[in-house]
């Protein structure tokens, strides 16, 4: 028998605790992982007894300390090229991202350098990015393409991403994106037609891509437009996502929830009634406190969610505009500037996020039947990880029972 037990854990989170939004803990708990996946959640004596560590595979002893669900992050775009760090600098006197945007910066700027750099320049750069991601705690990780902007430069992305996702620990989720934004010379009206004609019937063919989002907002994609895109890549199979009301409220989460899409993502400025809509169609709210604190610090309203027991995911956005990959800085921003508890902040970051990427193995959880992917925390509790925001808390990480991180 070959298994890989972590034990003498002080708390194992197992995931959400029934009919409610908090957590569901074990004190004094050990994990076995068998064939990849957790077979065994229990008392640590008892576990112990029948998993021997001096007989299995891999025995990590957790030591007192805290064992969560590896975290998903459920919304990157974590495969760029080139550096942005003065637009950083423009905001902080008094540039807006969308002026950085119209004078061809910003998402323009990295679609510039994405489609001069070699796939292996791409791919070498996204694999540096998931390292850093893993080391704090990703295990999985949705990732969109978008800075191609043509047919040719997308289906490029989604290959490397692809590819990427066959050598790294991480498991990435391919999301397509070719309205991200509109090319320099080009209508909006236009660019669509050629989403909507050349890009998605390219990305099917190619087969890669699982999602298919859009940035629903003033100066980029109407509401109409979105709808065209994400109803055309529903009919090539794409699962639709939304970037919706993060500078204006166009509509995009009332277009999502039409859609029935899997997740509506930012909403800054939705209002109580596009949360009821949401929740109402089994949408998943994502938050992405990362952009919202580098942009003006205005943070999306976690209470009309809470009212309908819904918990939003939180996710990082990492992008070159928001240079933070980590899902425990994100837990942080979810409780300080959000208002979550720790418990929603770590729910946010497992159980919710694989909601968003619609996973159905249980990702994010520790239960039996769930991938072998676990986070040890150098802490006693849960608690620790939003609050040490400034600490690499991560002390090892395993994704499906083998030990990545130590
Ligand atoms: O989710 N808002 C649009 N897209 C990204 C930003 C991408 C970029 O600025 O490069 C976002 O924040
Ligand atoms: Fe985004």
């Amino acid at each position: 028998m070959t298994y890989t037990v972590v034990h003498d854990a002080g708390e194992v989170v197992t995931g959400p605790a029934d009919g409610d939004r908090t957590l569901d803990t074990l004190t004094d708990a050990a994990v076995v992982i068998e064939d990849g996946t957790v077979s065994e959640v229990g008392p640590s004596d008892e576990i112990t007894a029948d998993y021997p560590p001096e007989n299995a595979d891999t025995a990590v002893d957790a030591d007192g300390n805290c064992v969560l669900p590896g975290f998903v992050d459920s919304h990157t775009h974590a495969l760029f090229a080139g550096d942005r760090s003065d637009e950083f600098e423009a905001k902080l006197s008094g540039k807006s991202y969308q002026d950085i945007l119209a004078d061809g910066g910003g998402i323009l700027r990295t679609v510039r350098n994405v489609r001069e750099a070699t796939d292996m320049e791409l791919a070498e750069g996204l694999r540096a990015r998931l390292d850093v991601m893993l080391e704090h705690g990703t295990t999985t990780a949705e990732v969109k393409s978008g800075y191609g902007l043509d047919t040719e430069t997308e289906l490029r992305m989604l290959s490397v991403i692809d590819r990427v996702d066959e050598t790294h620990p991480v498991d990435l989720v391919p999301t397509f994106m070719g309205a991200h934004a509109v090319p320099e010379d080009v209508t909006s009206e236009a660019y669509t037609e050629s989403v909507l004609t050349e890009q998605l019937p390219a990305v099917a063919d190619q087969g890669i891509a699982q999602f298919c989002d859009v940035f629903c907002e003033a100066d980029v994609f109407s509401v109409e437009q979105s709808r065209r895109i994400l109803e055309a890549g529903r009919e090539h199979s794409l699962t639709p996502k939304i970037h919706a009301d993060e500078f204006t409220r166009l509509g995009g989460s009332q277009l999502a929830a039409d859609l029935s899409a899997a997740s509506a993502d930012h909403l800054l400025q939705s209002t109580p009634e596009d949360a009821a809509r949401l929740v109402d169609s089994g949408v998943t709210p994502v938050f992405l406190p990362g952009t919202a604190f580098g942009l003006d610090g205005e943070y999306p309203a976690l209470e009309p969610f809470r009212e309908r027991e819904t918990l939003p995911a939180v996710a990082t956005d990492f992008n070159p505009n928001c240079y933070a990959p980590t899902l425990g800085f994100a837990a942080t921003l979810a409780c300080v500037g959000i208002g979550m508890t720790p418990a929603e902040a770590i729910l946010s970051i497992t159980e919710r996020g694989a909601a968003a990427i619609e996973s159905s193995d249980g990702s994010g959880t520790v239960r039996p039947g769930a991938p072998g992917d676990l986070v040890v925390l150098d802490a006693p509790s849960y608690r620790h990880l939003p609050y040490k925001y400034d600490v690499d808390l991560v002390e090892t990480v395993l994704k499906n029972g083998s030990v990545i991180r130590s």
